[in-house]
């Protein structure tokens, strides 16, 4: 079987693809057939080990996992013993932001990894599109009470965290007003954005409406910068820890204060699948999808992802 290696941290030049035998699943293991994965943002930083907190999870000095990838879509082929919970041929995806080592034609993993069966009629591209952007994406939502009633900005609506959020927030009726860049702003209002600002135009912490929460899911703003623009009570909340790491220091100094900064610990990812598939099901979830590439085009993948200028979710089709 191919699949994307590295031994060392660092850019996407690391990375080769090697013939490897393929694994045998252990007790409690199953195999799957990799059939499509992504390259995120959190493929990035665990190529990279950027940022160095990282390597408390991912190894200390050189990468614990051989292979990248962070989520999948795939085929149960074996089982090991002690599984009774899956079956050979199930489909199924997953997702872990530590990494799985999904850019491989088959893996092993336990199955008390965050892995879900997948529902019917749903595409293995949206099932994998549907695992680390929502996530974050929930992350921030289940940080807050956000109501129909409530003002909401949304910057950076192109990016996997961005477009996943905004429809999470039209599937509860909340009025959206996002950012996008100018040839992406009738593909943002097609997933569900009421008003977008062409933020290469336009500055919207110059915006004549104020809002309720400012989710700045591509981290390019500031609590400071985005102020002007906040209600009494809005909460800002970004993806990034802003800069020399104030995010994080702010949602402690902030807390009590009319304007706050709340910052989104991603947590219980178990949560945020079983949340993405009863959307995938019911047809109320549709991941913005962009290039697609050949598990041999992985570096290609990564440096698009890395030049921070993806559409949604870039895809790895291992077939
Ligand atoms: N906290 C966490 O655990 C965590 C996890 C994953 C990611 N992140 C961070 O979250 C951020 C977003 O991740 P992502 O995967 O959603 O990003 P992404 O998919 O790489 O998207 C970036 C998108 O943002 C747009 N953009 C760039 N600058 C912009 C600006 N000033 N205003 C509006 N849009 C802008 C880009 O469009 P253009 O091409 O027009 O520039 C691009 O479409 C990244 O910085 C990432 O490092 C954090």
């Amino acid at each position: 079987m191919k699949a994307a290696i590295r031994s060392k941290y660092g850019g996407p030049d690391v990375l080769s693809i090697a013939q490897l035998p393929i694994p045998v699943p252990g007790k409690n293991e199953v195999l799957i057939k990799v059939k499509v994965a992504t390259v995120n943002r959190t493929d990035c930083a665990i190529l990279t080990a950027k940022p160095f907190i990282m390597r408390l999870f991912t190894g200390l000095l050189k990468p614990k996992l051989p292979s990248t990838g962070t989520d999948f879509a795939g085929i149960i082929e074996a089982v090991g013993k002690g599984v009774s919970n899956f079956a050979t041929g199930d489909r199924v995806w997953g997702f872990h932001d530590n990494g799985l080592g999904s850019h491989s034609e088959y893996m092993v993993l336990n199955v008390r990894k965050p892995i879900v069966k997948m529902p019917e009629g749903v595409s293995f591209i949206d099932a994998a599109a549907s695992a680390e952007g929502s996530h974050y994406a929930l992350n921030f939502l289940n940080k807050v009470s956000i109501h129909s009633d409530h003002r909401v900005l949304v910057n950076g609506a192109t990016g996997a965290i961005g477009s996943a959020m905004v429809q999470l927030l039209k599937k509860d009726g909340v009025y959206v007003t996002a950012t996008a860049d100018t040839d992406s702003i009738d593909k943002i209002k097609r997933i569900g954005a009421d008003r977008v600002i062409d933020y290469l135009k336009e500055d919207f912490t110059r915006d004549h409406q104020e809002y309720d929460f400012i989710l700045d899911t591509v981290g390019k703003s500031t609590f400071e910068k985005c102020r002007p623009i906040m209600n009494k009570k809005a909460v800002y909340i970004s993806s990034e820890l802003g800069p020399n790491m104030q995010n994080p220091i702010l949602a402690l100094t902030t807390k009590n204060k009319d304007h706050r900064v709340v910052f989104p610990v991603p947590t219980d990812i178990p949560h945020s699948m079983s949340t993405m598939n009863t959307l995938l099901e019911a047809g109320k979830f549709h991941p913005l999808i962009d290039r697609r590439y050949r598990l041999d085009d992985i570096k290609e993948a990564f440096n698009y992802v890395e030049s921070g200028e993806k559409k949604g979710n870039v895809i790895i089709v291992m077939d």
